[in-house]
């Protein structure tokens, strides 16, 4: 099993959408996907019905020993679950933060999550490294970065991997997969050269060739809590992004889709 999480230093970079959209890609790339809102916020319980974002989640697994198996949801995309960041509880909300930036208040849940056949599990964090956002970069494998195109880039994106290699310093196992540039603007020639700039300051291959576009489909599709392929009846272009870095993360991943296997090769007609 794939335990990712998604992180950024600044807030509102677009890590929610980046995971929503592709937790729904790569489940539609037939990987069993866990789809994990470990921001207190709660930004992926957007997402769901009324009813399920009053649902317990990830607060009650880490602090009550709930069962994944009872609290993770099923969603309209076969092969995606989602756990919610769960009904904190104020009084208790310090010392849980407090416990959260251990590594081993979330062991249960990857855990509970490789025995229920999870091929990946995708975990939105809060900005920052502390809290939860804290254990589960102890507890990953991976971390996906994603930056805004945006001045000063590249300086505050160094910072942040000297921030991450402090941790990995302290015992930490994940490495980086990759830096994801969000908000591109492809028609601002500012835009583009502030992406090129990130790409130039940072090690070789860091920064992924997907970049996800400014679109205001994306700003209709978080106002209705939905993932961009839900929008409307036909899957709008905007969306196929996340189908490319999925696609990207794979092959880093050295994980090969059931969509890339080869097929049978036989010719299409039959007959004489
Ligand atoms: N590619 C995009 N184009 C246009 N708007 C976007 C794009 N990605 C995200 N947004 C919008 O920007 C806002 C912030 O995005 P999002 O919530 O995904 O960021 P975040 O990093 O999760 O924020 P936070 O740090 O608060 O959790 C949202 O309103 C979202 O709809
Ligand atoms: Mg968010």
């Amino acid at each position: 099993m794939i335990s990712l999480a998604i992180s950024s230093q600044k807030g509102g970079v677009g890590k929610t959408t980046l995971s929503l959209n592709l937790a729904c890609s790569l489940a539609r790339r037939g990987w069993k996907v866990l789809l994990v809102d470990a921001d207190p916020q709660g930004s992926i319980g957007m997402s769901l019905t009324e009813e399920a974002s009053r649902h317990p989640g990830l607060y009650e697994l880490t602090s009550q020993g709930r069962a994944l198996k009872e609290l993770a949801f099923e969603t309209r995309i076969e092969s995606l679950q989602i756990l919610t960041s769960g009904q904190i509880d104020p009084a208790h909300y310090f010392q849980w933060y407090q416990d959260a930036e251990r590594q081993s208040t979330f062991d249960p849940l990857f855990e509970q999550a490789a025995g229920e056949g999870f091929s990946i599990v995708i975990c939105d964090t809060a900005c920052g490294v502390h809290g939860p956002s804290m254990g589960i970069l102890r507890s990953v494998q991976s971390v996906v970065i994603p930056q805004q195109a945006e001045p000063l880039a590249g300086r505050s994106l160094g910072f942040y991997l000297e921030v991450l290699n402090q941790l990995s310093a302290q015992g930490s196992a994940f490495s980086i997969l990759g830096v994801v540039i969000t908000m591109l603007s492809f028609d601002s020639e500012d835009s583009q050269i502030m992406a090129t700039e990130v790409r130039e300051v940072m090690p070789f291959n860091l920064v992924l060739n997907t970049m996800i576009p400014r679109d205001v489909l994306f700003l209709k599709a978080s106002r209705k809590g939905l993932p961009v392929e839900f929008l409307y009846k036909q899957k709008p272009a905007a969306a196929e992004v996340f189908d490319q870095l999925a696609k990207e993360l794979e092959l880093r991943l050295g994980l090969k889709s059931s969509q890339e296997e080869e097929g049978e090769q036989t010719p299409l007609l039959v007959g004489p």
